[in-house]
């Protein structure tokens, strides 16, 4: 992502004309001014990026009938998936975070609607809790350690997206959940069900190059039918001989999709997933982020596609400087975090020219702020800082008022589930509970809305911070 991230710059400043292609939405948003579509034998022109590019086509799609039904189906799985979030998040701010990122699916979703693939992971038939911790772990290659004091505890439900530059041991630190070499000392403790499902970032090299695609699922489960693995490749765009010929002469994509297929077959309920996308197209990669989106187990992710980041975690770690830990931020504040660390390196501190008055440039060429800018940023800031805190204050009141309402209302569906509260006799008793289970849902009702624009302001008082 670091190194994307400096490309993307450096050919934002590129003066002169750039052909390319790529499989990264963001990369392409901040980069292109014009999309040519592969699109059935025929090359397509589009003016603007790649988000223009988007509703351009589903416009155009729209206009066709068949494709709008098909648009209006997917739209309305959408709108399932965020239901469930909102009826199942116990905590309401990951709900509203995922909430808002289906929406974004949802505007997206239309473009997609003629894609080859749609799989999912299917539900793993049983699940502990946690399904994995590592205490005071460390973990590294032969003796040398790289990580140091690793804590980390893995719940169903959890969703980590690992950040680090090149070289930091994100790769190591998988390993290390995983139970293999890498963890040197330290204690991991598994859950009685914990199966987990691994992509290695070199996980193409682990396939069988002379087995094809249904040999592949074949293996795993030799007592499905013919027929339900047949349908399940499907959903990876494998159809008819594809599905059974030789992977050998795949290409980095479609190998890809094996190792996928073969990884989602085995009903994982913990994913590590370390690059997955790296050989997929664009397509792919949507299929990708519905799937993880509607997993129920946990997931580590590490991926320099930061659409599938924002889109499928809760959460961000950060590997670094030897260790792991949570980071506070989001993609935009770890891009700035770099960002400062790459000036860092590249230029040595320089003395302030009088007064500040003259701009320092770094080797980048990109002008920092003078010493008066940065102090009435600085200000600015403190200002923002202080008129953010009753907000989060008050931000926070609500959400424990909401998981005490939730928990009430968990109690009082356990008591209307008691048979003999139906009796004749408890007619009066039945009736009142019932009228107190509906005041509880509109107190929550009304707690949940002005939760949602306490959590408004907060954010706008948070972008405004941010700059
Ligand atoms: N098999 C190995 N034997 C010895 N050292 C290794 C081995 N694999 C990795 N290392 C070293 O461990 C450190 C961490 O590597 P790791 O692959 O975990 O980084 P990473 O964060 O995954 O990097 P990238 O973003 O490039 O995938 C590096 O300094 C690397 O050289
Ligand atoms: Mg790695």
């Amino acid at each position: 992502l670091d190194a994307c991230l400096w490309l993307e710059n450096w050919l934002r400043k590129y003066p002169g004309t750039l052909l390319f292609i790529s499989h990264d939405r963001d990369f392409m948003d901040r980069v292109a001014t014009h999309l040519v579509h592969f699109d059935q034998k025929q090359l397509v022109l589009y003016t603007g990026n790649y988000s223009a590019f988007e509703r351009q086509r589903a416009e155009r799609l729209a206009q066709q009938q068949a494709s709008f039904e098909r648009q209006q189906a997917r739209i309305a799985e959408i709108q399932r998936f965020i239901d469930r979030f909102k009826a199942k998040a116990t905590k309401a701010r990951q709900a509203q975070s995922r909430v808002k990122a289906l929406e974004r699916m949802e505007k997206i979703a239309p473009a997609h609607v003629d894609s080859p693939f749609s799989f999912e992971f299917p539900v793993a038939d049983k699940v502990s809790n946690p399904l994995l911790s590592i205490r005071h772990g460390v973990a590294g290659h032969g003796d040398v350690p790289i990580l140091k004091n690793i804590n980390v505890t893995l719940l169903p439900g959890t969703r980590v997206g690992l950040l680090g530059p090149n070289g930091a041991g994100k790769s190591t630190f998988m390993d290390a959940l995983r139970g293999t070499g890498t963890l040197l000392s330290g204690e991991r403790t598994c859950g009685e069900h914990l199966a987990i499902g691994y992509f290695a970032q070199h996980q193409l090299e682990s396939l069988d190059l002379d087995a094809s695609p249904f040999l592949h699922l074949q293996r795993l489960a030799p007592t499905a039918s013919e027929q339900k693995v047949r349908d399940f490749l499907g959903g990876f765009d494998f159809h008819g001989d594809e599905a059974l010929a030789p992977i050998r002469s795949f290409s980095g994509g479609e190998k890809a999709r094996v190792a996928l297929a073969v990884i989602a077959w085995q009903k994982p309920n913990l994913l590590l997933l370390d690059e997955p996308t790296n050989h997929l197209d664009l397509e792919m990669r949507q299929a990708l982020t519905m799937a993880l989106q509607n997993f129920e187990g946990a997931i580590v992710v590490v991926s320099h596609d930061r659409h599938l980041l924002r889109n499928t975690v809760d959460e961000f770690w950060l590997v670094c400087d030897g260790a792991v830990g949570e980071y506070e931020g989001d993609l935009e504040d770890y891009e700035r975090w770099l960002a400062e660390r790459r000036k860092d390196e590249e230029s040595p501190p320089r003395r302030e020219v009088a007064e500040g008055q003259e701009k320092s440039v770094n080797t980048a060429g990109a002008a920092t702020l003078t010493a008066d800018e940065r102090k009435a940023r600085k200000r600015q800031e403190a200002e923002l800082r202080q008129k953010l805190s009753p907000w989060r204050k008050k931000q926070g009141t609500l959400e424990t008022r909401m998981e005490q309402l939730q928990q009430k209302l968990a109690t009082m569906e356990q008591n209307l589930a008691d048979p003999g509260l139906y009796d004749d006799q408890q007619k009066v008793r039945l009736k009142e509970l019932l009228a107190e289970q509906t005041e509880l849902k509109r107190e929550l009702e009304d707690v949940e809305a002005e939760w949602l624009e306490v959590s408004e302001t907060v954010e706008n008082l948070e972008a405004e911070l941010a700059g």
